[in-house]
């Protein structure tokens, strides 16, 4: 086994539909937007299936964190977590 050396930061972001029901294809597009913006290098950006929280979507993993309720008003601390842990 070895680990990947492609990508340092991991965002998964569930499309499933109650979690597009709540936004997630905008805040997929802003997120991936702020991300070239930032020049925030090694971001994999991974659309997933329903993670079972569906009541609280918005639901994305960044670095193995599960955030729920996720706007795009909350980039800026989403990409926060990218750069305190891969400066
Ligand atoms: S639809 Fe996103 S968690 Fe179920």
């Amino acid at each position: 086994m070895k680990p990947s050396k492609s990508h340092n930061n991991h965002i998964f972001i569930c499309t499933g539909k109650d979690c597009q029901k709540n936004g997630c294809d905008q805040l997929k597009s802003d997120l991936k937007k702020n991300v070239k913006v930032h020049k925030i290098k090694n971001v994999s950006l991974v659309k997933t299936k329903c993670m079972d929280y569906c009541k609280l979507g918005p639901n994305l993993v960044v670095n193995g964190e599960l955030l729920h309720d996720c706007q795009s008003e909350d980039i800026p601390e989403i990409l926060q977590k990218l750069e305190n842990r891969h400066p």
